[in-house]
């Protein structure tokens, strides 16, 4: 590394995350310590999930009484005092050095000594702070000259499961406008789509409150019920479902896996129907083959529950030539986990959370061997966000394809959306906005 930027100062502090929950904000000043000079301060905020995997990187919560014992004053104190200690001094511009010593300072497999929502505030304001320090825009300090392909949006426009209190059991329903031709059409569709989804809801006296990633939360029946809103909606907003629009859903199936029936319970579907509803690993794939076959459901995240490895197999085995079968519990964005999974043929594409595992260059690590062994990877927010956008310049820095972040809807999630506007403006015309692989060969 040529050029010398010293870390000069690191400070955390307590902020709130979308959902009023405390999170860790950090500040990271780097500068080459010229007297009367201030250096640059990069920053980031740490978001946080609530249908979390469990093989996830520790969040540190200090389980006392403020907040419901969701305070992070614990984590706040290890960013100033042992990771401050860590890095001080080091050079910012390398950054897979300065993560090698937060993973030191902290010393655990899982970052369970400092917590990784303290450990990744300072890998990612330390990029934020580089960036700046370089005056380069941080897609492109993170993604090199050439960095110019925009994602397509899986936008979220109903919520469920953990994300809403509604009958809803699949934690959310997705449209991505596969058929735009750049980044900022595909966002009018689906605004416009979301619109259109809102009078609908509306004119049939179904709730139009929003839940945590700010898709509408109604109670409605099933699946399928949601698939006829969805395809009504993209209609009436003048599209065509499958060609301009196509659907994703994350069933968020860990959250449903009862493991003492081996098996996934529907309590919202139960209620609605006056029956118990249950499926089985083999008729949760073959639901989704149905769904798959009557909608253009092109990507489904977490379908089944996050161990079953064998479950997974034959999902990818049935579906897999036809949908994106996308694991986020399941790889919990850890190169392990991926690497088994490419080798047992489980899932076809990674969803990508920077707080799952911890600090910046591991995430990166695990988009470049997603993306190597030919899958997708699909960058990621968490239903706790904040107006921080570090993943809108990270999708197009990784040229990933595709980004989850939400509704084009609540402040948090429209601040990624805004964000990829001004980078697509800012690449003219050498944006490029293809669907990957795999939706090309599903939008039919
Ligand atoms: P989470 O949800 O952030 O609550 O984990 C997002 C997801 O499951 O993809
Ligand atoms: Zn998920």
């Amino acid at each position: 590394m040529e050029r010398y930027l010293p870390i000069r100062k690191v400070y955390a502090r307590e902020v709130l995350d979308s959902r009023g929950n405390p999170t860790v904000e950090v500040e990271v000043t780097v500068g080459e310590g010229v007297v009367g000079r201030d250096g640059y301060t990069g920053r980031a905020i740490v978001p946080s999930g609530a249908s979390t995997g469990k093989f996830e990187a520790l969040e540190l919560r200090d389980r006392e009484k403020r907040y419901q014992g969701l305070g992070v004053q614990k984590a706040v104190g290890n960013v100033n005092v042992k990771l401050a200690e860590a890095v001080l001094g080091e050079n910012a511009l390398d950054q897979s050095q300065i993560d090698q010593l937060i993973l030191e300072a902290d010393g655990t497999e899982n970052k369970e000594h400092l917590g990784a929502n303290a450990t990744l505030g300072v890998s990612l304001a330390v990029a934020d702070a580089a960036a700046k320090a370089l005056r380069l825009p941080l897609y492109q300090y993170l993604g090199g000259c050439i960095t110019d392909r925009m994602p397509v949006p899986m936008m979220n426009i109903l919520n469920g499961g953990k994300h809403a209190d509604n009958t809803v059991d699949f934690q959310e329903f997705m449209i991505m406008p596969v058929g735009a031709c750049c980044f900022k059409e595909g966002l009018r569709m689906c605004g416009e789509t979301y619109q259109k989804l809102k009078e609908i809801l509306k004119n049939r006296n179904l709730s139009t409150g929003v839940g945590d990633e700010g898709g509408f939360a109604p109670d409605v029946k099933d699946a399928r019920e949601i698939f006829e809103l969805m395809s009504l909606a993209v209609r009436e907003a003048g599209y065509e479902p499958g060609k301009e629009i196509s659907f994703a859903m994350d069933a968020a199936a860990s959250e449903l896996y009862l493991e003492k029936e081996n098996a996934y319970y529907f309590p919202g579907e139960s209620s609605m129907k006056g029956e118990k509803v249950i499926r089985t690993a083999e008729e949760m794939v073959e639901y989704y083959e149905k769904l798959a076959g009557e909608y253009p459901l092109i990507s489904i995240e977490d379908g089944l529950w996050e161990d079953d490895w064998s479950g997974w197999r034959l999902m990818t085995e049935k579906l897999g030539g036809r949908v994106q079968l996308v694991g986020d519990d399941l790889f919990v964005t850890n190169v392990k986990r991926i690497r088994r999974g490419i080798c047992e043929k489980a899932g076809n594409a990674v969803l990508i959370k920077v707080n799952q595992i911890g600090t910046l260059t591991e995430a990166i690590a695990a988009v470049r061997m997603t993306q190597k062994s030919g899958w997708n990877a699909v960058i990621s927010h968490r239903s706790g966000e904040s107006e921080d956008t570090f993943i809108a310049d990270l999708a197009v820095a990784m040229g990933a394809g595709q980004i989850k972040t939400g509704a084009p809807c609540r402040g948090e999630r429209t601040a990624k959306y805004n964000r990829l506007l001004a980078i697509e403006d800012r690449l003219g015309s050498h944006a490029l906005y293809l669907v990957n692989r795999l939706e090309n060969n599903y939008t039919k």
